[in-house]
């Protein structure tokens, strides 16, 4: 039940999707609260295909975080255009998902209510969306914490609740701001199995958000690697190890020679274009 009717093919399998969103030209400057114009993102153009888990990877400050805005139509780009499903992206919608780097949980409700929220505020009948938020819960192993208070949970399950949520209207996409990034190493390296365990499951479409190469390198198709401000697309890597993927991959020769590259690209990031 829990699954993207739109993409029938298992991840990693050779198979050409459908371009699900695409950046064409899109740049962002912002005006700063004195006057100052500061650009952060120029002229990026890339695609995102129907079921591909693509990761952004760049320095922190280059604009990672307003080309997820941009994606999500909740911010407008200065020039060129977002096409979302074939259409140029004019407000935001509720089609996607999306999880930040801290877990953002109302602390009145509980952890089940959370995830009910968007539900209600779409107005889908009770009965439909606790069913929903029971299987979602069931999907990122809280099953038994629904009616706990999010102050009950540790960092790692609060994530995972905010995972649920975002999942909660069976959304085409799912972005995600490096919402490991507040976790221990042990912690992050579960949610990344987890995360990877669910993307195959769903079949969503996800833009990972992160700084850490070796996660962009287990978890990724296709990693988009940025430079520095003002931010521009240095190159596109294509991960091609099959799924699933498990941990001791990362020791691995084949997943080093991935890493070394995805750094030597970044430490010239900051060169002048
Ligand atoms: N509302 C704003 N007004 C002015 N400048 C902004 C605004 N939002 C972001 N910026 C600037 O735009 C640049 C890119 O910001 P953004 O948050 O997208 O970067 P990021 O790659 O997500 O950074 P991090 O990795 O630290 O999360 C930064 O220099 C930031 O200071
Ligand atoms: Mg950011």
């Amino acid at each position: 039940m829990l699954q993207n009717p739109a993409d029938d093919a298992p991840r990693g399998e050779a198979k050409v999707s459908p371009t699900l969103l695409e950046f064409d030209g899109v740049s962002q400057t912002y005006l700063s609260r004195d006057g100052e114009l500061v650009p952060a993102v120029r002229s990026v153009s890339c695609s995102v295909q129907s079921g591909e888990f693509i990761s952004v990877l760049g320095p922190s400050g280059c604009g990672k975080t307003t080309l997820m805005m941009m994606a999500s139509g909740l911010l407008k780009p200065t020039s060129g255009r977002v096409i979302y499903k074939g259409r140029e992206l004019t407000e935001t919608g509720s089609d996607f998902g999306i999880v930040f780097q801290t877990p953002v949980l109302f602390p009145w409700r509980t952890v089940q209510q959370n995830i009910e929220l968007p539900g209600e505020v779409r107005g889908v009948p009770a009965g439909k969306r606790s069913q929903r938020a029971r299987e979602l819960l069931d999907l990122v192993g809280l099953k038994d914490f629904g009616q706990r208070m999010p102050y009950e949970l540790s960092g790692g399950m609060q994530q995972r609740a905010s995972i649920a949520r975002a999942l909660a209207l069976e959304p085409s996409l799912l972005l995600m701001d490096e919402p490991f990034g507040a976790l221990d190493a042990m912690t992050r390296e579960q949610m990344n199995l987890e995360l990877q365990r669910l993307s195959i499951q769903l079949k969503t479409t996800i833009v990972f958000i992160t700084h850490s190469i070796a996660e962009a390198a287990f978890l990724s198709d296709r990693i988009i690697v940025m430079s520095q401000r003002p931010s521009r697309v240095l190159d596109i890597v294509k991960i091609d190890i099959p799924r699933p993927r498990d941990i001791d991959l990362m020791a691995s020769d084949e997943f080093g020679a991935y890493v070394n590259d995805l750094r030597r690209l970044l430490d010239r990031s900051g060169e002048p274009s």
